[in-house]
């Protein structure tokens, strides 16, 4: 049985109360072999690594005497990302679930819900919810606003805004799961990872996943699949391409460009995919229509990942910002002489050296685009743009 993370009340509606969602699924239940369950079910997390979420908790567990804490991240900063706020506006009190569950399971005593401040009705859903429900003595909830910014929601950059103010990713070890919030063993974990828990926990077999469609399709926002579905499904499920697409960005910033003929037939399985050397990331799929160019697009996205990088180590200090005017000027048909042997030079060098993965994330996504992209990076060089002089016309 797969039951699902939207299941229930139509989305866009408002929120689930307590009432509703305890009608609807049953009271929350004690479930001792939770970590084993997620183990069994192949549970990843959902945040953007797909790190198994058992080998996580058992970590955590195993360090906790009592005092861990779970920090629900529902700081969604990819901008093509809606799918965390969409499940914490509707569904608050499953994630609300999933991180009771988690603190269970690991012993912790607090638990803080970290949700973007840009995210208003996500953040009145939450803290609705959590108005709503008993205060447990023997594990507190808390509600804390994220930060505007990509790397806010990056785990050590989460654990250290609780503490002392400011998001900025540390340079790690100790990780949060062994040093985090106060510097207790801190359960990092994505909201929907938290609310797939909670499923689980209710007797759901298999876990769906939620996935944000964006770009040219007729109908943008989140769908709900099985890891059987493929990209295609997706997409019809989001109305289809709205025009004739010539490439998939899938995973997001962080992710990886598909030329459109090979992305339609892929797994929406994070772990089918890694073993394709692609990534699901954060669960999302922009379609890039014909008439836009996939250079420019790199490029304007390096430029903001530049922009949003913490400035604090060396690849997003020197490299990044070098890596993004290289890109803008090949996209704009003029580079300077050498430019792309360099661009590819500095983009290997960039990843594997920052405190955080943000670096290495950018690095991906050029490297992709220029497999992707390689015939309109070469008439780029010469100094000539296809869909800016209208192929998709053609
Ligand atoms: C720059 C950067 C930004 C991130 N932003 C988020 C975010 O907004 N939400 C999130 O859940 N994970 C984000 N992550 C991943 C977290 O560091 C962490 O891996 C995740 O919250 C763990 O939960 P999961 O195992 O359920 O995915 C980010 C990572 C990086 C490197
Ligand atoms: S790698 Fe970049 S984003 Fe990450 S901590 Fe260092 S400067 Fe900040």
């Amino acid at each position: 049985m797969t039951r699902q993370l939207l299941a229930g009340p139509p989305v866009g509606a408002g929120p689930e109360n307590l009432a509703q969602h305890t009608a609807r699924l049953g009271a929350l239940p004690h479930v001792p072999g939770l970590i084993t369950m997620l183990e069994r079910a192949e549970v990843r997390g959902r945040g953007g690594a797909a790190f198994p979420t058992a080998t996580k908790w058992r970590a955590v567990a195993q360090r906790s005497h009592g005092r861990a804490v779970v920090l629900a991240n529902g700081a969604e900063g990819e901008p093509l990302s809606w799918k965390d706020r969409v499940l914490m506006e509707s569904r608050p009190h499953l994630v609300l679930d999933g991180a009771a569950l988690a603190a269970q399971a690991v012993r912790a005593s607090e638990v803080v819900l970290y949700v973007g401040g840009a995210h208003a009705a996500a953040l009145v859903s939450v803290r609705a919810a959590l108005a709503e429900r008993p205060q447990s003595e023997a594990c507190r909830m808390r509600l804390v606003e994220a930060p505007d910014g990509y790397v806010s929601g990056e785990e050590s950059a989460a654990v250290r805004f609780i503490d002392s103010g400011t998001a900025l990713p540390t340079s790690t070890p100790p990780r949060p799961f062994e040093r985090g919030v106060g510097g207790r063993p801190t359960l990092v974990q994505n909201v929907e990872t938290l609310a797939t828990a909670a499923l689980l926990a209710r007797g759901a077999a298999e876990a769906s996943q939620l996935v944000t469609v964006a770009g040219a399709v007729r109908q943008p926002g989140v769908v709900e699949v099985t890891t059987a579905a493929t990209v295609g499904d997706a997409v019809s499920m989001a109305g289809g391409s709205a025009a004739r697409a010539q490439a998939v960005l899938l995973g997001g910033y962080f992710g990886g460009w598909v030329g459109a003929a090979d992305a339609w037939g892929l797994p929406l399985d994070a772990a089918a995919l890694r073993g394709r050397g692609l990534t699901l990331g954060c669960g999302v799929i922009a379609v890039l229509p014909d008439h836009r160019c996939g250079v420019a697009e790199t490029a304007h996205i390096v430029r903001y990942l530049a922009g949003e990088s913490a400035r604090q180590c060396g690849p997003c200090v020197f490299g990044l910002g070098a890596v993004a005017v290289a890109l803008e000027r090949v996209a704009e048909c003029r580079p300077q002489f050498g430019e792309m042997p360099r661009l590819r030079r500095w983009t290997s060098q960039l990843a594997g050296r920052g405190a955080c993965h943000h670096p290495d994330g950018a690095a991906g996504l050029i490297a992709s685009a220029l497999g992707a992209f390689a015939a309109e990076f070469a008439s780029h060089e010469a100094g000539w743009c296809a869909a800016l002089s209208g192929r998709a016309a053609a």
